[in-house]
């Protein structure tokens, strides 16, 4: 039999175990500290789907074995469930907007300080491009102005290397070479982030699905973190950066990504290609 045979005998047979499928998200969110209810179950399974095939179990009932006989795969699955993927300047129009329209208008503002968010920062580009561009906006800008970027995630592996700031020469390909030479220092063959790029960033070890902790914030960037949640819990998390933001403060999703059903009546479309939304 083909590998896609096995795969479709053992969906068509297993993976519809419901009882199981129940009685593993209880497992997974004990150990791994993650609430997977949360999570789009189409998306769930696909990624279980890759955890079976890897640990060499054919049902749920058998991975929940393996995960007790086998604690560290809990680390593995995490891994799976949290895509990190991410880069430098990641869709360069929408740092484009950010760096000729957006931070020139926050750090221009009569505020003294202004505070953004990344939520679902992965290994940490997303803050430091913003970073890098509010330094250069800052060199502009007559004004004095404070900014702080707060950077948050809930898979710790991912935060350690956003905060150790070290990236090796593929991951910096994305920066322009003024950009590289201004703010990052050599290491060997490894480029690390200027301390000075760091200073405004707060990295944070934070599960959106928890309360917002902050209010007024001048702009969250969620980018490419809703696609693995149910459209509830999408509302949930949007209702949440309404809160978190002040009146007239911007959100930026990824592109394929968008605010949709009541959470869409709270927020004005500023630039839709870039998926800019205003706090209405
Ligand atoms: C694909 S990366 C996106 C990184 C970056 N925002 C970008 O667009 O390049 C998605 C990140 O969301 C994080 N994530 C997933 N579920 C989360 C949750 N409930 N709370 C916080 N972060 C979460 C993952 O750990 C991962 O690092």
């Amino acid at each position: 039999m083909g590998e896609t045979a096995v795969e479709q005998t053992v969906c068509s047979e297993n993976f519809d175990d419901d009882t199981d499928f129940k009685k593993l998200k209880k497992v997974m969110h004990k150990g791994t500290g993650v609430n997977v209810e949360y999570y789009r179950e189409a998306y769930l399974k696909r990624r279980l789907k890759v955890r079976l095939m890897v640990t060499k179990t054919n049902t749920y009932s058998e991975y929940i074995q393996y995960l007790k006989a086998n604690p560290d795969e809990f680390s593995s699955l995490v891994n799976d469930l949290t895509i990190n993927y991410t880069k430098f300047f990641r869709d360069p129009d929408v740092y484009v907007f950010l760096k000729e329209k957006l931070l020139p208008e926050l750090i221009l503002s009569p505020k003294k300080w202004v505070r953004i968010w990344s939520a679902g920062c992965a290994t940490g580009e997303e803050p430091y491009s913003l970073a890098m561009l509010t330094q250069e906006v800052l060199k502009q800008s007559p004004k004095q102005c404070q900014v702080t970027i707060y950077a948050s995630d809930l898979d710790k592996t991912a935060l350690a290397k956003a905060s150790s700031g070290t990236y090796n020469r593929r991951a910096v390909q994305g920066i322009d070479e003024e950009l590289l030479s201004k703010y990052f220092e050599l290491d060997g063959e490894l480029y690390k982030v200027k301390p000075f790029v760091k200073k405004p960033i707060h990295f944070e070890d934070q599960d959106l699905m928890t309360p917002p902790i902050r209010r007024n914030l001048d702009l969250i960037l969620c980018r490419n973190v809703m696609i693995y949640f149910s459209r509830d819990i999408q509302q949930q998390i949007y209702t949440n950066f309404y809160d978190s933001l002040r009146t007239g403060g911007y959100l930026i999703t990824g592109k394929t990504e968008f605010v949709a059903g009541e959470a869409n009546n709270k927020f004005v479309d500023v630039n839709p290609a870039c998926r800019v939304y205003k706090k209405a």
